[in-house]
């Protein structure tokens, strides 16, 4: 048995490459499991696949890194159910590729925003936060309401998503451009924003 630790701890190679194969067992114990969990595969009653307009708004929220202050994850803890609603589960992010969960909390959580403030409030926040929360630090984002959304490129979006199994059908994919032509960064924005959250919305 001495011999044997001696040979290990003293050839870095074996070490390496014992360590790796723990490593490696331990996080295929944990992980695996998950992916035929039904809890963590099938979405929690209620949610649905994003809409067109909603999914381009989704990407203008990663486009303007959104994420670096507002995390999407409700941890189930007493204050923070409190504050933001049911904690959250991951039955509710099986259509999010990639999921917007995050830690970083400069702003508030963003997990169950959607239906909390009107479309209004949004625009205004979102044109100068300053105008509806004196205090805050969050930037302004003014150009989205300027700008057009890309209606063009979101079939091709619902597609790669199919591929990873978000249920679109295809008369929803045919009729995903023009449900997005015409509208500003701003309108798919919101419409992302406020289906955020909705399944659980009024559970405790
Ligand atoms: C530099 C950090 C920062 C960035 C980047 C940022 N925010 Fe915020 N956000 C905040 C802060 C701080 C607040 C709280 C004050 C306020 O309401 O303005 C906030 C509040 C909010 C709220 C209100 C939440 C609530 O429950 O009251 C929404 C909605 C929101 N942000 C959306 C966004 C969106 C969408 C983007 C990207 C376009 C974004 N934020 C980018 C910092 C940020």
């Amino acid at each position: 048995m001495e011999k044997i630790q001696k040979l290990i701890e003293e050839k870095v190679g074996y070490l390496i490459v014992l360590t790796l194969m723990v490593i490696s067992v331990a996080a295929l114990v944990e992980i695996v499991p998950l992916m035929f969990l039904k809890q963590t595969t099938e979405p929690v009653a209620g949610v649905k696949p994003y809409t067109a307009l909603q999914l381009a708004g989704r990407d203008i929220y990663i486009r303007e890194g959104c994420y670096n202050c507002h995390s999407q994850m409700i941890r189930p803890f007493r204050a923070e159910t409190e504050r933001y609603g049911h904690y959250s589960v991951a039955g509710e992010s099986v259509y999010d590729h990639p999921f917007q969960w995050g830690s970083k909390r400069t702003g508030p959580d963003l997990a169950r925003v959607g239906g909390r403030y009107s479309d209004e409030w949004h625009r205004v926040h979102m044109m100068n936060p300053r105008d509806v929360v004196p205090e805050s630090n969050m930037p302004s984002f003014p150009w989205l309401a300027k700008n057009l959304a890309d209606a063009a490129i979101v079939p091709g979006k619902m597609e790669a998503l199919r591929k990873v199994g978000v249920p679109y059908t295809d008369a929803e994919i045919a009729a995903a451009a023009a449900e997005v032509e015409g509208k500003s960064e701003m309108d798919a924005l919101i419409a992302y924003l406020q289906g955020l959250g909705l399944a659980l919305k009024n559970t405790r």
